[in-house]
């Protein structure tokens, strides 16, 4: 592998984190939504075996470009990834109280969407577990610029670990490129960040990283709860 001297440190220092949690928060989970951070790890937890289960939230409105790539994913890595839905009579109950896109109403009803379709299902994917493992970056958002690679949970009562908190964007992709690692092919599109179709745009050039999800709220409210520190419910 021929990284630049900086990300090979930085990846060395990953993948001491990662086995890590093995010795120490057995058993431990990732959660990968399949943007190009999870692909880093979801390679990485794949070629040193790293002994991490692998889930994801389907959240029943992702894009078809998303689920290309967990076909893919499927085929191309030996690890599966363990596929969590949405409690179907809560999806029910969403919809027949506010209908199917109420989340484009108010911050309250997106986040009561976000609850139905990822954060109780997350809740499901992480009970009994020691650690989940996500792909945040500090980079990413004024939301996660204190981000620490390694927190208690106070919410979830699981620690949390964020090994890629250091990398830059640039690192990541310059990591994907290197290692031939499949992407969902939207980021070719401008989607730096992606999360459910209705919620996602493309952004222009300039434009944050996140201003394409949930773009007609503030920067301020842009979590789905998920990496809040007191979920919506
Ligand atoms: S979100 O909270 O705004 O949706 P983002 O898309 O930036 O988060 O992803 C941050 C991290 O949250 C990902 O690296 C991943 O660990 C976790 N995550 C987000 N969406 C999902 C999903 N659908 N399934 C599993 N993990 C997810």
């Amino acid at each position: 592998m021929s990284l630049s001297a900086a990300l090979q440190a930085k990846l060395d220092n990953t993948i001491t984190v990662l086995k890590s949690i093995t010795d120490d928060y057995s058993p431990a989970t990732f959660a990968n939504s399949f943007g190009a951070e999870d692909m880093v790890l979801t390679d990485l937890i794949n070629q040193y075996d790293v002994d991490i289960e692998i889930f994801s939230l389907d959240t029943g409105r992702l894009p078809a470009e998303t689920y290309q790539l967990m076909q893919e994913v499927s085929r191309r890595y030996s690890k599966p990834v363990i596929t969590y839905f949405p409690n179907t009579e809560s999806v029910e109950n969403y919809i027949r109280s506010n209908g199917p896109n109420a989340f484009y109403d108010s911050v309250e009803l997106r986040k009561g969407c976000c609850f139905v379709r990822k954060i109780e299902p997350l809740r499901r994917a992480i009970a009994n577990k020691k650690a989940w493992v996500t792909g945040l970056r500090r980079e990413q958002a004024v939301t996660r610029a204190d981000l620490p690679i390694s927190e208690w949970d106070a919410d979830n009562g699981l620690q949390k670990f964020s090994p890629l908190v250091e990398w830059s964007e640039d690192d990541v992709w310059e990591y994907l490129r290197e290692q031939k690692v499949p992407y969902n092919e939207l980021h070719d599109k401008h989607y730096p960040s992606i999360g459910c179709a209705p919620c996602t745009r493309a952004v222009s050039a300039g434009e944050d990283v996140r201003a394409g999800r949930w773009w007609w709220e503030n920067p301020e409210s842009k979590e789905c709860g998920l990496h809040s520190k007191t979920p919506s419910s």
